[in-house]
């Protein structure tokens, strides 16, 4: 018998009309519209054509959000900060830090999204030292953390999943190295969240971020950074606003009071539109269950990888569904940009990136859709490897 979900997958697929044309495979890039996700926008704009102006309904939903963040990493609201994008959430730690003392290198891994290399990257200016730990094949061993992480390391700054490969890290090993030296640890977790469950209180990390277009089943211009209390009481971010005073509403322009916790990272007027739509996608993934999503989504994989290799495709990182996000990279033979192109004119969303062409599944995805994806893929391939 065919392996199921631990829930009723068709109800989640008729609230997502895409699928009635097309085969998303693109959740590494950007998930589909759901039903509920589209009625939350249209709520905003109701509200706004209606009311004109409604700033508490409005803060409200930014709330209702920041709660919603908050539920999927088991973690107290008030640690949450919102913020419009993971650049800005990075940009906003690095900026709050001090590399003046004994401790200022900051230990990245080479499969950072370039965005978070480049906030680190601009912080050499204010002292910060880089040190990267290598991809190998397309996995970031644990010696390269143990190598770098020394009495010197300020942060390590590790993503949950690797954007290129899949790959997913092994974060209570890397919290237990950084622990061991002292450092700090901020994990960008845009690959993972919505696939698997997340405890941040369990982990012991003090920063994580996140945005919500990918398996949050939201849109761009928002994102949420956690920031563990202790920590955050004793940071004073450089990169800040209105929003990260005590009471934002006093208007006091020559004086500066944090905010406590996370919410001193919180900036100017919060992305009130994209709040109506992230939460609504973070509560459908709460609804179904990050558990349940992280048992299917592995089921998925192994088809893919399995039905990869019966094709004759090359994957790129390691072929245990256990140790990957739902994303699987398969190498294309020419210009991986041209097989996304050609694979959405055979109605299958797929997502390049560098050499590989990515196909990442979701809770809503089918055994029957990872097989037509990969039918796809296989003439895509053949039709570039002949030009
Ligand atoms: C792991 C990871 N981090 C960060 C980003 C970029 O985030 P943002 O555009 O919100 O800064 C991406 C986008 O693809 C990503 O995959």
């Amino acid at each position: 018998m065919s392996p199921t979900p631990p829930y009723d997958i068709d109800a989640w697929r008729n609230k997502i009309p895409l699928l009635r044309t097309t085969i998303p495979m693109n959740n590494c890039s950007h998930a589909p519209l759901l039903d509920g996700v589209r009625e939350a926008a249209e709520r905003y704009t109701a509200s706004w054509n209606q009311d004109g102006m409604d700033w508490d309904a409005w803060v409200g939903e930014v709330e209702a959000a920041r709660r919603s963040f908050a539920g999927l990493i088991n973690a107290d609201p008030e640690d949450v900060a919102v913020c419009a994008s993971v650049s800005q959430a990075v940009a906003s730690i690095a900026g709050a830090l001090d590399y003046g003392g004994s401790r200022h290198t900051v230990v990245a891994s080479m499969a950072e999204f370039p965005s978070v290399g480049h906030v680190w990257l601009a912080h050499q200016k204010l002292g910060a030292q880089l040190r990267w730990v290598a991809v190998v094949d397309g996995e970031v061993p644990l010696d390269g953390y143990r190598s770098a992480v020394d009495d010197d390391t300020l942060i390590v700054s590790a993503c949950h999943g690797y954007y290129q490969t899949g790959f997913k890290q092994d974060l209570d090993a890397i919290v237990e190295i950084a622990r061991a030296k002292g450092a700090l640890l901020f994990v960008d977790a845009y690959q993972t969240m919505g696939t698997l469950p997340i405890d941040v209180t369990a982990l012991d990390v003090d920063f994580l971020a996140s945005g919500n277009l990918k398996y949050l089943m939201g849109a761009p211009g928002i994102a949420f950074l956690y920031v563990k209390r202790e920590i955050a009481d004793r940071l004073e971010p450089t990169l800040t606003g209105w929003f990260g005073r005590k009471n934002p509403f006093a208007f006091t322009v020559d004086a500066l009071d944090w905010a406590d916790g996370a919410r001193r990272f919180d900036m100017g007027t919060p992305p009130i539109a994209s709040a109506y739509v992230a939460r609504a996608g973070m509560d459908a993934i709460a609804e179904v269950g990050p558990a349940a999503i992280q048992e299917w989504t592995q089921v998925l994989s192994g088809r893919l990888i399995e039905g990869g290799r019966e094709r004759g495709l090359e994957l790129l990182g390691p072929d245990d569904p256990k140790r990957k996000t739902p994303s699987n990279a398969f190498r294309s033979p020419g210009d991986s940009h041209r097989a996304e192109a050609l694979m959405r004119e055979r109605g299958v969303l797929a997502s390049a990136r560098g050499p590989a062409l990515r196909l990442a599944p979701h809770f809503y995805s089918t055994l029957d859709d990872v097989d037509a994806a990969l039918d796809a893929l296989a003439e895509v391939f053949s039709v570039l490897a002949s030009e």
